[in-house]
């Protein structure tokens, strides 16, 4: 069988990424470029600054993938591009880029779904084993996704309200910890104790969940302590926080587990980079003899060898976009 490369082009939201996998699973060569500091400064991603920064380094990031490939744009078999869910003007640089490539070049282009590219950043490590269970933990997602074989998807669940990564993202500014939040609200909760008196978000019989209530709760709670006079613990509040997130997590991916008799757990998304998160589910797999797979850290967050793993399932299953592909802000991948 001859090998097929793919080339990956994600620019969703505020990293410029090119990548070439081969045979979907073997990473050839990848170059992120994140605009991070130049966010941070606003305290959260300004969509403008963002798009106009992908199209100042979109061509120099490809030229920098072939050239630590060894590849040349002739070798490759078709262009994987992110064209769904993200800020839409970033997503439109991407996906012209793509279309320009893919016109220029005469090579398939492949419209991939970024949440399903999160969820293939597992197929980099281990090839994906079907049937299983993808808890999706993102900035825009939280979803329990059945798989039993690949690129077929079903939802078992979701958020009503906010994302997980939103949720972590708001609690970091209320209690003054810069942009990006997440990662940091993991830091300190693992220094801080479980001494506030928080709820457990929607502890019921469905897999669904709901992250808005937990975060006004943190949000009333830091209010309330400073009309009081009273000093936050950032470290403890943070620690509260993050373990009633990972505790029903964890509970409604064991439960669908279960229920979905799958014995194969994967976790995509930003926050699959959670540390208590990763320590926690991995401790309850053990326990219930689940096999579970999280993406390597580089890798939970955005990426473009993620898109090209998925962009060879959907290549090898004949989903080809015409040159006009649209990039959506919103759509469903089911
Ligand atoms: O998947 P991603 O890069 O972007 C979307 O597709 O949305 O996820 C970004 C989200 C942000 O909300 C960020 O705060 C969160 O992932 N995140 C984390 C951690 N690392 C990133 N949240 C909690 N703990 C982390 N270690
Ligand atoms: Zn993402």
């Amino acid at each position: 069988m001859n090998d097929t490369y793919i080339l990956g082009i994600e620019t969703s939201c505020d990293e410029t990424s090119v990548s070439i996998v081969k045979n979907g699973i073997d990473e050839i060569a990848t170059v992120v470029l994140s605009q991070m500091d130049t966010h941070a400064k606003f305290g959260g991603v300004v969509p403008e600054i963002a798009s106009r920064m992908h199209i100042e380094s979109i061509t120099i990031v490809l030229e920098e993938c072939l050239k630590k490939a060894g590849m040349t744009m002739e070798q490759i078999d078709a262009i994987a591009v992110t064209y769904a869910p993200g800020l839409i003007g970033c997503l439109l640089v991407g996906v012209t880029f793509a279309s320009t490539l893919s016109y220029i070049y005469n090579k398939p282009l492949v419209p991939v779904h970024h949440i399903i590219g999160h969820i293939y950043a597992n197929n980099l490590k281990h090839r994906l084993e079907f049937p299983l269970i993808s808890l999706v933990v993102s900035g825009g997602h939280t979803e329990l996704v059945y798989m039993d074989k690949d690129y077929s998807f079903k939802k078992i669940g979701g958020t009503l309200d906010d994302a997980v990564g939103e949720a972590y993202d708001k609690v970091a500014r209320v209690i003054n910890v810069p942009y990006p939040g997440g990662p940091e609200v993991d830091r300190l909760a693992h220094i801080g104790k479980d001494i506030y008196e928080l709820p457990l978000p929607l502890d019921d019989d469905t897999y669904n969940f709901s992250f808005s209530g937990l975060k006004s709760a943190v949000i009333n709670l830091v209010h309330n302590e400073k009309q009081r006079g009273n000093e936050i613990r950032k470290e403890d509040l943070a620690c509260s926080f993050q373990n009633r997130v990972v505790e029903i997590l964890t509970k409604k991916t064991m439960k669908a587990l279960k229920e979905y008799n799958v014995n194969n757990l994967i976790v995509a998304g930003g926050v699959s980079a959670n540390k208590g998160l990763r320590e926690r589910l991995t401790k309850e797999c053990e326990k219930n003899n689940i096999n579970i797979s999280m993406p390597e850290i580089k890798y939970c967050t955005d990426n473009a060898a993620m898109i090209a793993s998925a962009g060879y399932y959907a290549y090898k299953l004949g989903i080809i976009s015409d040159i006009d592909l649209k990039a959506r802000p919103t759509s469903s991948m089911y």
